[in-house]
């Protein structure tokens, strides 16, 4: 048996044949961008649910533009496409669920909280996973949606180059060994199908996840498109918009980064 056709044994492992998320698994050992892959699946019969898991992206890409770096073998980089039955308005219940069951996912290895809008990181405040959620609307309906996430699993911080171990961490650094990223990603995909599932039939991740997310009573610093916003985070609304109480008064923001809490930069 060769060195791929293992790796992909051990990857199926993670699959649930009457699963929605995870009926079906895709390994490949090197790609651009498993977001993109998943994507082309959705075109495809059997292809929604359909997990594309890679070793090592030439080109994984974060939110804004902004690329996301993992070494080979070592994290989890994975993507699904899906046919939500969501509004546009509820999209953003994706992300939301999708922080929550990385952070179920992590519990036995590490606690974790969610940074707005949908970061995980670790109690000293580093980043431990992301989320990229791609989606495309029909009028007031969402069509589809790719969630890509990428977890930090056995990457330690001295092995990263100096630009990322400041801000970012993994759950190996966290728990002090290794974590079986198939076991975790069995865990992800169970815990994603059930979020999604709740979504959908209208029990909103909501109040949890504002009860998971770190930002709240911080001052913070926004990265948002229009620019730069100064102040106290304080809540997030109904749409999952953060709404920060300014000097000019709230403000909602709906799209961005947060880039420093209480001065520290992340
Ligand atoms: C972010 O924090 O900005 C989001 C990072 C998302 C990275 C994942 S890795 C798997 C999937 N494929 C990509 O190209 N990006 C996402």
């Amino acid at each position: 048996m060769t060195t791929v056709a293992r790796v992909r044994d051990a990857w199926t492992d993670a699959v649930d044949p009457g699963r929605r998320i995870g009926h079906t698994l895709e390994f490949v050992p090197v790609i651009d961008s498993t977001n993109d892959r998943a994507r082309e699946l959705l075109g495809q019969p059997r292809g929604e649910g359909t997990v594309v898991v890679a070793d090592l992206q030439r080109a994984g890409r974060g939110r804004h533009g902004r690329s996301w770096q993992s070494p080979s073998g070592r994290n989890l980089t994975m993507s699904v496409g899906l046919r939500p039955r969501l509004t546009a308005g509820r999209a953003w219940l994706l992300s939301a669920a999708s922080a929550l069951a990385v952070l179920d996912a992590a519990r036995p290895h590490a606690r974790l909280s969610v940074k707005w809008p949908n970061d995980l990181v670790a109690a000293d405040g580093r980043k431990v996973a992301g989320i990229l959620v791609e989606t495309s609307m029909d009028g007031e309906r969402l069509r589809d949606a790719v969630i890509g996430i990428g977890v930090n699993v056995n990457w330690r911080r001295d092995e990263m180059p100096d630009e990322l171990a400041a801000g970012a961490t993994s759950l190996a650094d966290q728990a002090r060994h290794e974590v079986h990223r198939v076991e975790l990603l069995a865990s992800l995909l169970a815990h994603l199908d059930a979020g999604l599932a709740a979504a959908e039939t209208g029990d909103s991740p909501l109040e949890r996840y504002r009860r998971e997310c770190v930002t709240i009573g911080h001052d913070v610093t926004v990265q948002a498109p229009d620019g730069p916003i100064d102040g106290r985070a304080v809540a997030i609304d109904d749409l999952g918009g953060l709404v920060v109480e300014t000097a000019i008064g709230p403000v909602t923001v709906t799209s961005g980064d947060v880039v420093r809490v209480l001065g520290a930069s992340s």
